[in-house]
């Protein structure tokens, strides 16, 4: 079986959502993939190794992905090394108005593992509305989908 983990930072609750849609997404009954959830100062290494596919959630703090998000990258980096060549992933950020910083600062470290993006990231801007939680979960489902299948 195919295995899909989801790290996430939340400090006050909207990324979290987002990261539990994106989950319910990923939990569609013909799809047959192990999907692990971890924020992102709990994951490690060993949970990086174990994923076929990778979901990266953040807010944007001070124009840059959340400290945590970035500590597990600064943790996991080295230890990755030759090993994570081409990982699927993609990103979602939850930001008050802008979102760019967070982005931009995420995919250039991931590129340097290298990860290969295989969707367009979402950034939410402002309120979660119950839109914006549906897309979530349909970009759950399309990476699930795609891991299973090994279309990326
Ligand atoms: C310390 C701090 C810095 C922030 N910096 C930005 C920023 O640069 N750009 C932005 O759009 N939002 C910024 N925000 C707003 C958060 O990105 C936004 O509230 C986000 O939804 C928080 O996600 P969370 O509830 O998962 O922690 C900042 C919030 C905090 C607490």
């Amino acid at each position: 079986m195919k295995h899909l983990l989801i790290v996430y930072h939340s400090k006050s609750g909207s990324t979290g959502k987002m990261a539990e849609a994106v989950f319910q997404g990923t939990q569609h009954p013909d799809i047959d993939i192990d999907v692990r959830m971890r924020q992102a100062h709990e994951a490690d290494i060993d949970d990086l190794l174990w994923a076929n596919g990778l979901i990266l959630g953040t807010p944007e703090n001070f124009g840059y992905m959340s400290g945590m998000m970035k500590d597990f990258l600064e943790r996991t980096f080295y230890p990755a090394e030759g090993k994570v060549e081409g990982l699927p992933y993609c990103i979602f950020i939850s930001a008050a108005n802008d979102g760019t910083g967070a982005l931009s600062s995420l995919r250039r470290i991931c590129s340097g593992y290298p990860f290969k993006e295989v969707q367009e990231p979402i950034i939410s801007r402002g309120e979660i509305t119950a839109e914006l939680l549906a897309q979530c979960e349909e970009f759950g489902l399309f990476m699930a989908a795609g891991i299973e299948s090994a279309i990326f």
